[in-house]
């Protein structure tokens, strides 16, 4: 098989990066590890910004974003004493869009299917091979069969377990990491959030932030030790403490069904360059930022716009520039959201 861009990993990332090199014109064959309802239905991130919404809409994948998405002009800051409400959009004229990942993932693939363009789920055993070749090659197993596929340039969204960043010779990248003493022990919850927007607390007990995933939906968290144990933690325990943490005179936090739980290391990873012969990182596999700032999800698509720009050129017209820049480009941004947020 011959693809222009062969793309491992059909996250976020690598879905928008098809979807916008299909409305160029520029084909591209997607391989996925995971079954299509894994990747639709795994809980992350859930708030987008400005610049990624944008996109969405203007790239004709955000009907039903417009139409669902919980629009949030701003946030609450709170301590025991006092809650402030920071005004964004009034004072920087930005705002922000509370609508799951796993929403966009859908979104995503159904305008993939559509316009019926290789999507492949369930492949296994995949490897990049001659990256640094004008003919770089995935190899991969799907449906019991090798396969072997023949690209202009491969787009490495396989998030930060993926096997792109690995294939890069050793000493052409530096790795750039941090480990924090702390986590997040993260709630979902069946239950109609008490606020209209997000509240982040400080508490001397520890942080908490109070988000939602929609009307009906919360999406809470309380700051923990890296190494606590989620079995620690009854739900009985996690309302108490969320109660005390986000505690406001004449107000409570909702409680509800918690339909999933788990607990969130907290890391920076940056690798640089992001690129390596004909093989593009982009998104979680060449950056890792704290859940903190919300900004992993954010920071994915706008690699993969520069890349789509970047590749257009080099695919239609041999230019360059853009690919060289690539990676310079995207970590300009990535190093400002890290260093925001650590
Ligand atoms: N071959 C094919 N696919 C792979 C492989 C592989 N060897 N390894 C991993 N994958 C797939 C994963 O199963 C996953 O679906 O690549 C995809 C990577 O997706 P994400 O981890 O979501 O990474 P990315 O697309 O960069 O998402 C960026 O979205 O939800 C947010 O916070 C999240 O920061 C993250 C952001």
């Amino acid at each position: 098989m011959r693809t222009q861009v062969g793309i491992v990993g059909a996250g976020p990332a690598g879905l928008m990066l098809a979807h916008l090199l299909h409305l160029q014109g520029i084909e591209s064959v997607v391989i996925e590890l995971r079954d299509r309802d894994y990747v639709e239905k795994r809980v992350r991130a859930g708030l987008l910004e400005q610049n990624t919404v944008q996109l969405l809409t203007e790239s004709g994948v955000g009907q039903r974003l417009q139409r669902e998405a919980m629009h949030h002009t701003g946030n609450y800051l709170r301590t025991p004493e006092w809650t402030h409400h920071l005004d964004m959009e009034k004072l920087v004229g930005r705002s922000i869009w509370i609508y799951g990942q796993q929403e966009v993932v859908k979104d995503l693939i159904a305008a993939r299917l559509e316009y019926d363009d290789p999507l492949l789920f369930e492949v296994a055993d995949v490897a990049v091979h001659d990256l640094d070749s004008e003919r770089p090659r995935i190899t991969y197993t799907h449906e019991d069969a090798q396969q072997e596929l023949d690209c202009d340039v491969i787009a490495g969204c396989d998030g930060f377990h993926g096997i792109c960043r690995g294939a890069i010779p050793d000493g052409v990248l530096t790795s750039y990491e941090r480990a924090y003493d702390f986590g997040w022990l993260g709630i979902l919850a069946d239950a109609a959030p008490a606020t209209d927007e997000l509240i982040y607390a400080w508490h001397p007990n520890g942080f908490s932030l109070y988000s939602m995933r929609s009307p009906t939906v919360s999406r809470l968290y309380l700051q923990v030790p890296a190494d606590e144990q989620l079995d620690d933690w009854s739900d009985e325990r996690i309302w108490a403490e969320l109660q005390t943490r986000q505690a406001s005179e004449g107000w409570q936090v909702n409680e509800g069904p918690i339909v999933d739980k788990g607990i969130t290391p907290m890391r920076s990873f940056v690798c640089e360059p992001m690129q390596y012969g004909r093989l593009f990182l982009a998104g979680d596999a060449a950056h890792i930022v704290p859940p903190t700032g919300a900004k992993g999800l954010n920071l994915a698509m706008h690699d993969v716009h520069v890349l789509c720009e970047a590749l257009v050129d080099l695919l239609r017209s041999g230019n360059r520039t853009g690919v060289d820049g690539y990676s310079e480009r995207c970590l300009r941004r990535v190093w400002r959201r890290t260093s925001r947020t650590t």
